[in-house]
């Protein structure tokens, strides 16, 4: 079984699309192992982005992820990341497949509903990160 980290982020929050993904996580397999809502602090995102530090567009990911509520979840399936990352679709929505939570939910490259871990390593690493110190 594999870990991956999944964010219901603030844009799909506000659209009120947050039940939708949860029901789209379920029915793919995943078992959700934990989930919280939250808003993130400056701090907290950029942690969670810092291997995006120099990148241009990190102060605009930063106040988007900052901007409202998110739910945060852990899932965790056989090839769980392979599997997420398929479901959510391309990072920019314009380019996702059809019928894939970001081409349903998403805009833009900044505002695209969901983000889904890279690796094994980053879903628990990232998991870590929001869910080793218990609320
Ligand atoms: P995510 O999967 O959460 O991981 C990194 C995020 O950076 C990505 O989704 C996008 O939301 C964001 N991102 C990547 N490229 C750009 C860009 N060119 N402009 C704004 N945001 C971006």
């Amino acid at each position: 079984m594999e870990i991956t980290l999944a964010i219901i982020k603030p844009d799909s929050y506000r659209n009120g699309d947050t039940g939708k993904i949860i029901d789209r996580i379920i029915s793919e397999g995943f078992n959700i192992k934990e989930m919280k809502q939250l808003r993130l602090s400056k701090e907290k995102a950029e942690g969670f982005y810092n291997v995006h530090r120099e990148r241009p567009f990190f102060s605009e990911l930063v106040d988007f992820m900052c901007s409202g509520n998110c739910v945060v979840l852990s899932l965790e399936r056989e090839n769980a990341v392979d599997k997420w990352r398929t479901v959510i679709g391309a990072t920019n929505p314009e380019e996702a497949e059809e019928g894939t939570i970001r081409a349903l939910y998403g805009t833009d490259t900044g505002n695209n509903a969901v983000h889904g871990s890279d690796s094994s390593e980053n879903g628990i690493i990232e998991s870590n990160y929001f869910f080793l110190k218990r609320d």
